[in-house]
């Protein structure tokens, strides 16, 4: 039988302070009706001051190892996916090493935003699948509040994030149970629809005062452009991984998507002409949290019994870059 590998434990982490479309009201120019009719999103969890990504990712991997029944003593590599690490440099991924207590592990950071867990869990596989290591922590933590610009002039951009973590434990596996298929893409033609300059390394200082009034720390973006690649490039790779592993789309449980927002779920559903229920969303109670958003949401899907044995579950992302991937698992 070959080697494959498959998702053995799942958990998430949402800081507990929640703060609500009307709790934004107060410090920009928008309104509850605006957000929930454009994204879908009522409310969000944002850290209080002094928590980073990593805080929120080493509880996830707390609670995805707990129900993959494992022990730091197991993992024998982490891959971190994050576009807001605690740090310039290194990455998260030495510093939930240090955390968890792992010895000495090789720790990989991946920055492809809002398609970095399907990225991350792509090469868990690969490692796996190679005989390279058992037990692979796969996180996915966002804190993207501490860099939004929460006034009027960032409000576009601000309403749609959250912060949270989420973490997956991949081990080995006989088929035809695991990870089928996957697949990766990128157009950085389009890099600048969807981005962050600042701090940079084309820049003596790395970000400068010109730069912090003009607001070039705060992701900027071109919606209808992010919408319009997104409403497109999700079902286009959705039908390219099962076309990879054999299936059909009426053979799928669940697609669960990059939480972007629920217009662009709910348009996937119907360009795929799968009914909207078959589409798993919880957007609405967390916002977009970037890299954490498809291991929370396949964590609270799997809760609610959407997800179970035997199963075959696509993953999707879609985000800057652009970057965007796909994965069929056979739960
Ligand atoms: N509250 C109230 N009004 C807002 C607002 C906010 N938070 N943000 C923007 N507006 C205003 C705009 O200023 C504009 O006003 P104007 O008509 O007076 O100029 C108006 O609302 C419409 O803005 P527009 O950008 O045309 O809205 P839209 O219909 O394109 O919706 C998005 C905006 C962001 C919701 C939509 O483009 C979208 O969902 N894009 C994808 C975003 C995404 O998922 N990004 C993450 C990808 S990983």
């Amino acid at each position: 039988m070959p080697i494959q590998s498959r998702i053995t434990g799942l958990g998430f982490h949402v800081p507990p302070r929640t703060v609500t479309n009307h709790d934004l009201e107060k410090v920009m120019d928008t309104n509850d009706a605006w957000i929930v009719e454009r994204t879908g999103i009522r409310e969000r969890h944002f850290v209080d001051p002094g928590t980073g990504s990593s805080d929120l990712g080493v509880e996830a991997a707390r609670k995805a190892l707990a129900d993959a029944g494992r022990t730091s003593a197991d993992v024998d590599f982490v891959i971190f996916a994050t576009t807001t690490p605690d740090w310039m440099f290194p990455g998260n991924g030495v510093i939930v090493q240090q955390q968890l207590g792992l010895g000495t592990v090789g720790a990989l950071d991946v920055r492809n935003a809002c398609s970095g867990f399907v990225y991350a869990l792509s090469v868990a596989d690969a490692f796996v699948r190679m005989g390279r290591y058992r037990c692979v922590l796969v996180i996915g933590a966002e804190v993207q509040s501490t860099g939004l610009d929460l006034t009027t002039r960032g409000r576009d951009m601000a309403v749609l994030f959250g912060d949270g973590a989420g973490a997956a434990v991949v081990e080995p596996c006989e088929a035809p149970r695991g990870i089928l298929s996957w697949a990766l893409h990128s157009e950085g033609a389009l890099a600048k629809e969807l981005w962050c300059e600042a701090p940079s390394s084309r820049e003596a200082g790395r970000v400068t005062h010109e730069m912090l009034d003009a607001g070039r720390q705060f992701p900027q973006m071109n919606g209808r452009q992010v919408f319009k690649n997104a409403t497109t490039r999700f079902p286009e790779v959705i039908h390219e991984v099962l076309a990879a592993s054999g299936h059909t789309l009426d053979q799928v449980k669940l697609i669960v998507p990059h939480q972007a927002n629920r217009r662009i779920g709910d348009a996937v559903a119907e360009r795929l002409g799968v009914a909207p229920e078959r589409v798993f969303q919880n957007i609405e109670r967390y916002g977009n949290t970037t890299a954490a958003s498809i291991p929370i949401a396949l964590t609270e899907a799997r809760a609610q019994g959407l997800v179970n044995d035997g199963d075959l579950i696509v993953l999707a992302a879609f985000g800057a870059g652009f970057a965007w991937a796909g994965c069929v698992i056979r739960w």
